[in-house]
């Protein structure tokens, strides 16, 4: 299958890629680099460095009538949101109006998008959050993805472009790169740098953390199924940071007291997915064992960061 991912140069996009191109798919990468790196660049992949803003991308597409597009590229950030939000519904809502015209166009049969479950259902009670939850997104990140998913509907109502939406928990990995603010990167990082990280609050905060691989197969199993339907997807159960800690000091072999500091705004008690509905339909699950994905992370980040570092134990 002809397929274009849009962020196929960042962390996700990366993974998602790489997996394609073992399938066999022919995969076209476009990517303007703001956050991504060539490194994580696919050798099989083609790249074309656009941002999915240019009237350019029409052309693109046209010439290259992928039957799927992929869209991954997108200003990521919670905090820039805030702090631009035009600049965060320039980039994550009129780049995905920019890509659905010219898909439209070009006869496009799929878009799989990547949407945010830690975000669009905003503050809620009732856990694990179903698809079912009402949309109640607290930032302009969080419009954003909500934006984009009506986008998504009006395409595939009224232009017979299909869609699925994937939406994410908190996604850790290889190749998450420190900016990207994930708490996993950041301890793990600063760990191996031999710094004490801060943990925000008292750490008993828990969130729904997934291994990159796991969401990669959804991104398979989208490109076959699936169409015209949104999906959580989480591991089901809820981590706290001060788990996390604990379990990266363990993988690491260090004894390190974290520093703590105070509550920052928007941080979130309890929050986890109900992936049920992805389950039932697509057949998904993850498979990764929480732990065994922070090693595969941590020695990833070892081998950037620290090589001469002993293997973690
Ligand atoms: N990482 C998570 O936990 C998580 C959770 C929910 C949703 N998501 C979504 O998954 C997608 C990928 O996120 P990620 O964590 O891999 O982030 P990332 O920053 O590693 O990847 C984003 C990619 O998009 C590219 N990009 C940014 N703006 C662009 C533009 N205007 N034109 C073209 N390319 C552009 C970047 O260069 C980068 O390669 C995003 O849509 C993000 O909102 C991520």
């Amino acid at each position: 299958m002809k397929i274009i991912v849009t962020g196929g140069a960042g962390f996700i996009g990366s993974h998602i890629v790489d997996r394609y191109i073992e399938l066999g798919h022919d995969v076209l990468v476009v990517d303007n680099l703001a956050t991504g790196d060539t490194a994580n660049l696919n050798p099989a992949a083609r790249f074309v460095e656009m941002d999915v803003r240019d009237p350019n991308l029409a052309d693109l597409i046209e010439y290259e009538r992928p039957e799927v597009i992929n869209h991954h590229a997108a200003q990521t950030l919670v905090r820039i949101s805030t702090e631009r939000p035009q600049f965060d519904a320039d980039v994550n809502v009129l780049g995905l109006i920019n890509l659905l015209e010219a898909a439209k166009e070009a006869g496009v049969r799929k878009i799989i998008f990547a949407s945010s479950g830690g975000t669009v259902y905003g503050l809620c009670d009732r856990l694990p959050i179903t698809e079912e939850q009402p949309f109640a997104p607290q930032s302009p990140y969080g419009i954003s993805k909500v934006t984009s998913e009506f986008y998504l509907r009006y395409y595939a109502a009224n232009w017979g472009l299909k869609y699925t939406s994937l939406r994410y928990a908190n996604i850790f990995g290889p190749r998450d790169t420190v900016s990207s603010e994930h708490v996993i990167t950041v301890f793990a990082t600063k760990l191996l740098r031999g710094e004490r990280p801060v943990i925000h609050w008292d750490g008993e905060q828990a969130k729904d953390y997934l291994y990159v691989d796991d969401v990669v197969e959804a991104n398979v199993l989208a490109l076959t199924q699936g169409d015209n339907e949104a999906y959580n997807l989480g591991s089901g159960k809820a981590i706290s940071v001060n788990s996390i800690y604990r379990s990266l000091l363990n993988v690491l072999g260090l004894d390190i007291e974290p520093r703590y500091g105070p509550k920052r705004l928007g941080d979130v008690r309890l929050f986890y997915l109900d992936s049920r509905k992805a389950q039932r339909e697509l057949g998904w699950r993850p498979h990764t064992d929480f732990v065994q994905g922070l090693s595969q992370t941590v020695a990833w980040y070892r081998a950037q960061l620290a090589p001469s570092l002993p293997l973690p134990r």
